[in-house]
């Protein structure tokens, strides 16, 4: 024999070799999953979900427990829970961005650096943010056999974990406010006059909020100089296309939830929607990346009564969900 002829045999040997026990589901493991069926109304766009990724119970399930799962982290400090809570509608201070109906999403974080599909930007979370090490859950008593119920693999990869992060995320829906009640005709639910005021303001030109953060998801997705500074700051999406018309620009975030997750902006320096509202009204800032969307910047704002403001705010607190905050489904598991 050849080493040509030989070469395939001890390839075979060493792999043979390297089967040990943990690369073999047990016996009394099971790969049948449940599908699960993604729950939200009508009014909401479809959702795109992955076709090598379909939503299954134990995918969720195995999801929401890396969520909430120190052991995730390498040094075990921290799970993604720690920052993201869900009573806050999954933010907590400063700058942490709410995971609220990231499943519409096609572009991630402040500035917009990640942008694809769910699993795209779980795969940054877990391979690059967290740096996250498998083997630890490998060597845990139970997440082996919850890898082979969700996906047919006793193999714990980063890819598996994205896609089951993916997959709980795509649960994260918020759909159950105030507003979707008292502002649609039928429910037998009203606005008061302070809520009806404050939704004309916002849905019309007087506030102008509608534009980049309209919609059913209440944000356009956009990127955008909304007047913060004079000197816009080089964080934004101008870090990310290295285009100097970008400077200042930052997602628009949903307001869904919005009186649960202050301190506000990119580097939570509000922290009020008093301020917040304060802000749009007298405060805006003339840069030269502003949004052309913020028509009265040249007069400081939109100028608001006291009155206007306030009804304003009561708008506000009718996009807070506290099905979504109370939700067992997506508490933590342990
Ligand atoms: C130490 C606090 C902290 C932890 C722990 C944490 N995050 Fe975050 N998360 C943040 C901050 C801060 C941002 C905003 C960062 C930015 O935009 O640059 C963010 C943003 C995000 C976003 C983008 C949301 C959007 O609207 O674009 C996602 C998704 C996310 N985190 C998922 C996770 C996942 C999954 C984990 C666990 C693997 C995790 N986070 C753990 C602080 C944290
Ligand atoms: C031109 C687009 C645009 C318009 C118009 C606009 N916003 Fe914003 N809004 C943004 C952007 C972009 C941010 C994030 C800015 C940042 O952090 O740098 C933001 C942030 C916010 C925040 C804080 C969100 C958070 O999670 O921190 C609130 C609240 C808010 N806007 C309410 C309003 C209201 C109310 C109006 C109308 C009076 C309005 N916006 C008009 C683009 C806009």
């Amino acid at each position: 024999m050849n080493i040509r002829t030989l070469l395939p045999v001890l390839l075979l040997l060493v792999l043979m070799g390297c089967t040990k026990d943990a690369d073999q589901p047990k016996d009394d493991w099971t790969y049948d999953p449940t599908p699960y069926l993604l729950d939200y109304p009508d009014a909401f766009p479809i959702m795109q979900v992955n076709a090598d990724n379909p939503m299954t119970e134990e995918g969720v399930n195995l999801g929401r427990r890396l969520y909430y799962d120190p052991l995730l982290h390498p040094t075990g400090q921290h799970a993604c829970a720690t920052c993201h809570i869900q009573e806050m509608a999954f933010t907590s201070s400063g700058s942490v961005l709410p995971h609220i109906n990231l499943g519409w999403n096609k572009s991630f974080l402040w500035n917009g650096k990640i942008t694809g599909t769910m699993e795209d930007i779980m795969r940054f979370e877990v391979e690059d943010f967290f740096q996250a090490d498998m083997s630890r859950l490998e060597a845990d008593s139970l997440y082996p056999r919850l890898y082979y119920e969700a996906f047919g693999s006793p193999h714990i990869t980063s890819t598996y974990t994205a896609k089951a992060l993916a997959q709980f995320f795509r649960t994260l829906i918020s759909s159950n406010a105030r507003y979707d009640e008292a502002f649609s005709p039928g429910s037998g639910e009203f606005p008061t006059e302070e809520e009806q005021n404050g939704y004309d303001i916002f849905f019309t030109e007087k506030g102008d909020c509608f534009h980049c953060h309209g919609g059913i998801l209440f944000t356009d997705n956009g990127f955008h100089n909304n007047g913060l500074d004079v000197d816009p700051s080089t964080e934004g999406r101008s870090l990310v296309t290295g285009n100097p018309n970008d400077l200042g620009k930052f997602k628009s975030p949903t307001l869904r939830n919005i009186a649960l997750t202050g301190p506000y902006m990119h580097d939570g320096r509000y922290e009020t929607l008093e301020e917040v509202i304060d802000f749009y009204s007298e405060g805006l800032k003339l840069s030269p990346t502003i949004d052309p969307l913020m028509k009265q910047a040249h007069l400081g704002g939109i100028h608001l009564t006291t009155k206007e403001k306030s009804d304003l705010i009561a708008f506000l607190h009718t996009l807070t969900d506290t099905t979504f905050t109370t939700n067992p489904a997506l508490g933590s598991p342990f």
